[in-house]
C-alpha cells in the first residue's frame, strides 16, 4: 500500500505532481469544499503532508493526524509549520533550500533594480503616451551605495555577490557576525539601516523577526533610502512602512511579501514609490520544479529509510 500524503495546496507543476502521485495516495485538501469532513474520514491514514509557506501547519492539525511522520514542505522558510508541536512528536520536516537560492536573490535585485530606475513607472510612461510630452523623473544609481542585507544566509549571500557586482558597498545584520563572511557586520538593525542605502531583507520570518523593521528603523533609513523585502511580510510593521512612505521618511520599496497574502493594503497599491510583487522569490519555471522534485524525493527518502535530503534542523 502506497503511503498517503496530505497535499496543502495547488503548486506542484504537473510532472512533479505526477510523481507524488506516482509514488503515494495522495489527499487534496485544497480541493476539497469541506476539507474538515475529508481530514476527520482520512487522518488516522495520513503519514505525510506536502505541505507550502503561504497555508499554516498548525500543533492542531499534527495533533490530529495520529501517524504522521513527515512534513515534506515546498519552500526555504517553514515559518507556517509549528516545529516545535513537529518536534515533540517526532515528525521530521524538510524544506527547499540551495535550488531556489539564486532566482529569489534575482528577484531582490530586480526590486532593487526597478525601484531605484523607476521601471514600472517607465512602462507606464511610454504605454500611457507622457513621453510624448517630455521626459519621465529620473531615478537614483545603486552604484557606490551601501547595501545592509538583513539575514545573510544562502540567499543573503547570493543577494550580496549581486550587489557588489552593481559597484555597491555590503554591510550585514543577522544572530551573529558569521565566520568566512567579507562583509563588514553590524548586530543591530537599527544601526545598519543608520548606514545603507537600501536596507535589503533576506533573513527568516517567524517569531525570532517579526517586525523588527519598525518606525524607528525606516526613520534611520532615512529619506534617501530603500527598503527591498524578499524574506517575509510579517519582518515588517507594514502600517509603520505605509506611513514612513506616505510621508517621505524613506524613499521608496520594493516589496514581495506582506502581512496577509495575498491582500495588498490599498495604500501600497496607489504609490508610485513602491514596486510590488506577488510573492515570486522563485516562482521560475526551472527552480519551481527543482522545488517540487525535492519535495518528492523528501518523502521518498523518508518512508524508504533514507537519509533526509535536505531536513530541517
Ligand atoms: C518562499 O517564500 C520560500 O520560503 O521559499
Amino acid at each position: 500500500m502506497k503511503p498517503v500524503i496530505l497535499v496543502m495546496g495547488n503548486y506542484l507543476q504537473p510532472t512533479e505532481m505526477q510523481a507524488l502521485e506516482d509514488n503515494f495516495e495522495t489527499v487534496h485538501l485544497w480541493k476539497e469544499k469541506d476539507p474538515e469532513s475529508l481530514l476527520q474520514e482520512r487522518k488516522s491514514d495520513i503519514q505525510g503532508i506536502a505541505s507550502v509557506h503561504s497555508v499554516p501547519v498548525s500543533r492542531t492539525l499534527i495533533e490530529a493526524l495520529p501517524n504522521l511522520e513527515i512534513i515534506s514542505q515546498f519552500a526555504v522558510g517553514y515559518d507556517n509549520i509549528d516545529l516545535a508541536a513537529a518536534k515533540e512528536r517526532g515528525i521530521a520536516v524538510t524544506n527547499t533550500p540551495d535550488v531556489l537560492t539564486d532566482d529569489t536573490a534575482d528577484t531582490g535585485m530586480a526590486l532593487l533594480l526597478a525601484v531605484s530606475r523607476r521601471v514600472c513607472e517607465g512602462d507606464m510612461y511610454v504605454r500611457v503616451g507622457k513621453w510624448l510630452n517630455g521626459n519621465m523623473p529620473l531615478g537614483w544609481s545603486p552604484k557606490g551605495k551601501v547595501a545592509g542585507i538583513v539575514g545573510m544566509g544562502r540567499i543573503g549571500q547570493s543577494v550580496a555577490r549581486k550587489c557588489e557586482a552593481f559597484g555597491m558597498k555590503i554591510m550585514y545584520q543577522g544572530p551573529r557576525k558569521k565566520d568566512g563572511i567579507p562583509y563588514d557586520y553590524v548586530a543591530d538593525v537599527k544601526a545598519l539601516a543608520e548606514i545603507s542605502d537600501y536596507l535589503i531583507l533576506t533573513c527568516p520570518g517567524g517569531a525570532g523577526t517579526r517586525h523588527m523593521v519598525n518606525a524607528e528603523v525606516l526613520e534611520a533609513l532615512g529619506p534617501t533610502g530603500f527598503l527591498i523585502n524578499i524574506a517575509r511580510g510579517s519582518v515588517v510593521d507594514e502600517q509603520a512602512l505605509i506611513k514612513a512612505l506616505q510621508d517621505k521618511v524613506i524613499l521608496g520599496a520594493g516589496l514581495d511579501v506582506y502581512q496577509d497574502e495575498p491582500r495588498v493594503p490599498e495604500e501600497l497599491v496607489k504609490m508610485d514609490n513602491v514596486v510590488l510583487l506577488p510573492h515570486v522569490g522563485s516562482a521560475t519555471h526551472e527552480t519551481r520544479a527543482a522545488m517540487g522534485q525535492l519535495v518528492v524525493k523528501n518523502l521518498l527518502a523518508h518512508f524508504h529509510g533514507d537519509p533526509l535530503l535536505t531536513p530541517v534542523r
